[in-house]
């Protein structure tokens, strides 16, 4: 599936012709780098499965939003009657199974997940089918231009961040997604009083996110440190199987000052 709008064809021949009003949409804001700053991903090779395929088929022209470069329309997105529930941004949902979860423990909350790894979208869509869902949207695209593009300030209730790449090397720490400045963009998205909640079983990684968190002046810690795993967020067959080996998980939430 493809979402990145095309380009269109310059010809040094002939002087471009002025953009088209959907153009000028898609340029950033002003202050706002582009193109992005973290590239916090490679498209993971993998295939989608028949029963993905057939979700994608079936449940993707209601439930996948066209990244457009504009403003999240809630009413377009969710349904007139469901547009001012509280709204929950995750990033990097992977496979889906903790989205499908919260979802389905908070149906009167609206949750919108980017991934960009196609069969992850896919297997979510399935949840969605099998589960009934009607609260979640996806966006197949970049969290980071979604964040730039499509969120305005103060828009949402909460941020899940699950397990992000730890991208354990030196030389890709660069690529981590928790990083101040993006820290400070989602800090203002949250609502007064929303949340971030961060998780990670990367021991490092933790200790970072608890610095960059930390140092964010319009975020406080709802814990001394790290936080009790709150009862919403299930534990996932890798973290079972990592706790038993004795291995640790570290939650963070954050609240918007
Ligand atoms: C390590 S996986 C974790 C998945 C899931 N949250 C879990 O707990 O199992 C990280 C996921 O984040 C996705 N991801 C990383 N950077 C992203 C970005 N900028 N936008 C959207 N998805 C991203 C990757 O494709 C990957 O599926």
């Amino acid at each position: 599936m493809t979402d990145t709008p095309k380009q269109p064809d310059t010809d040094a021949a002939s002087a471009p012709p002025p953009p088209a009003p959907k153009d000028r949409r898609r340029l950033p804001p002003p202050g706002v780098e582009f193109p992005k700053t973290i590239k916090s991903f490679v498209k993971r090779a993998g295939r989608t499965t028949t029963g993905q395929a057939k979700a994608f088929e079936v449940y993707g022209a209601r439930y996948v939003l066209p990244y457009t470069g504009a403003p999240l329309d809630r009413v377009a997105a969710f349904g007139a009657e469901a547009a001012a529930r509280p709204l929950i941004l995750e990033i990097g949902f992977g496979m889906g199974d903790a989205t499908a979860h919260i979802a389905e423990l908070m149906p009167a909350t609206n949750f919108l997940g980017c991934e960009v790894h196609e069969p992850g979208v896919g297997a979510l869509l399935k949840h969605i089918g099998e589960r009934g869902l009607t609260n979640i949207r996806i966006l197949q695209h970049d969290a980071v231009e979604v964040i730039d593009h499509m969120l305005p300030e103060q828009g949402l209730d909460g941020v899940h961040i699950f397990f992000p790449d730890p991208w354990h090397k030196t030389k890709h720490h660069k690529r981590r997604l928790l990083q101040s400045p993006l820290v400070a963009k989602l800090a203002a998205r949250l609502k007064p009083g929303g949340y971030l909640h961060c998780a990670t079983d990367w021991e490092p990684y933790a200790q970072q996110m608890l610095q960059v968190l930390g140092a964010e002046p319009l975020l406080k810690n709802s814990a001394d440190g790290y936080a009790p795993k709150p009862d919403y967020r299930p534990l996932t067959k890798f973290e079972k199987r990592g706790l038993r080996l004795g291995h640790g998980v570290w939650d963070l939430v954050f609240t918007r000052i």
